[in-house]
């Protein structure tokens, strides 16, 4: 999905450089890095974008901070650590950088502030606005046998989760807002929905949900847990985003647009799992850790291990699935 998305990345930095040139330091943040191999691929490219665009334009090119940004509990000391390493490929790979790099770690939630007042220059988030900041108030004993939003979920619950979302991406638009620069952008790859009608829409997680059901049924997990246990992950559609960047009212939308990617997508050389054990792992890596501590760790093998069954099933006998993702630049007015 990254990849996919650095010709825009690419556009967004052109059209940045062009209203606002930076004094001597290029500002960015990375918001929800986490601790692996795509932060360096996303400053590599910015690297590469932006030399590319000031040597065409023959302006002087600037040093570049970057702002690593996650919440408090992850692994920042492994990001560290594989600075040095990087900076060693990259002056490999394109001899010694015109000018310096700095990479600097930032622990806190992207929903509250988190740089000075306009500081910042750019602003990128991948995979991470589907995250909710906390589950919905108000779903306890009402969203029994599933873990997140269903085609069968009552209207309470899709409020619930509608609502939070909404205070959320607005407490993001609103932080930012203070912290870019005018003419600042943000691009922005969060998970989404097609339309305002979820039915015909597939979740990964109203899947695990329905693995754990099954491990209810096998003895091995227990109803209540299921029942008291909600991820707090919420799928926007176009409308939604619109309606909520409009009524904050300190962006002007560049782009909005929407594109696929299958549950499995296999085009690079990872065929080391199969297709229900492969898709398990990347649920896994991001959910685990909230499973495990509602269900317990040998519950939680037992789960992504069904899972893996089940999904190799939906893919077998339903569809492919799909995950569907927004990609949005935004300029701060
Ligand atoms: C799936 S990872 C995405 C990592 C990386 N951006 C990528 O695309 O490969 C989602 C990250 O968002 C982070 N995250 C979730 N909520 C957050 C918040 N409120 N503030 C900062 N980071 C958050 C998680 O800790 C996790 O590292």
């Amino acid at each position: 999905m990254i990849l996919r998305v650095l010709p825009t990345l690419n556009d967004a930095l052109r059209k940045t450089f062009s209203k606002r040139l930076p004094a001597s330091t290029f500002e960015m943040a990375d918001l929800g890095c986490s601790s692996g191999p795509n932060i360096f691929l996303i400053i590599s490219q910015v690297i590469d974008s932006i030399h590319g665009i000031c040597q065409q334009a023959q302006f002087k090119v600037p040093e570049i901070r970057v702002f690593l940004n996650d919440l408090p509990g992850n692994d920042f000391n492994a990001i560290f650590q594989s600075v040095p390493g990087f900076f060693e490929r990259l002056n490999k790979a394109k001899g010694k950088m015109v000018e310096p790099c700095f990479i600097v770690g930032v622990p806190g939630s992207f929903y509250g502030r988190l740089f000075p007042t306009r500081s910042l220059h750019f602003v990128h988030s991948f995979n991470c606005l589907h995250w909710l900041s906390k589950i919905p108030p108000g779903l306890k004993d009402t969203n029994k046998g599933t873990i997140c939003i269903t085609k069968s979920s009552p209207g309470s619950v899709i409020k619930a989760y509608a609502k939070q979302f909404e205070t959320d991406f607005s407490a993001f638009l609103s932080s930012r807002s203070q912290e870019l620069m005018p003419g600042g952008q943000m691009l922005l790859l969060f998970q989404g929905r097609h339309s305002q009608n979820r039915s015909t829409e597939d979740c990964v997680f109203a899947l695990l949900g329905q693995s754990l059901v099954d491990l209810v049924s096998e003895g091995v997990a227990k109803e209540a847990d299921v029942d008291s246990f909600n991820l707090p992950f919420y799928k926007p559609w176009k409308g939604e985003l619109h309606e909520i960047i409009e009524r904050e009212g300190s962006f002007g939308v560049d782009r909005m647009e929407i594109s696929e990617v299958d549950w499995v997508s296999r085009d690079n050389d990872d065929v080391e799992f199969p297709s229900g054990q492969y898709l398990s792992n990347i649920v896994r890596a991001a959910s685990e850790q909230m499973i495990s501590r509602h269900f317990g760790d040998a519950v939680t093998d037992s789960l992504f291990i069904k899972y893996a069954t089940n999904i190799e099933e939906h893919i077998r006998h339903q569809n492919k699935g799909k995950l569907v993702n927004f990609l949005v630049l935004i300029t701060r007015k």
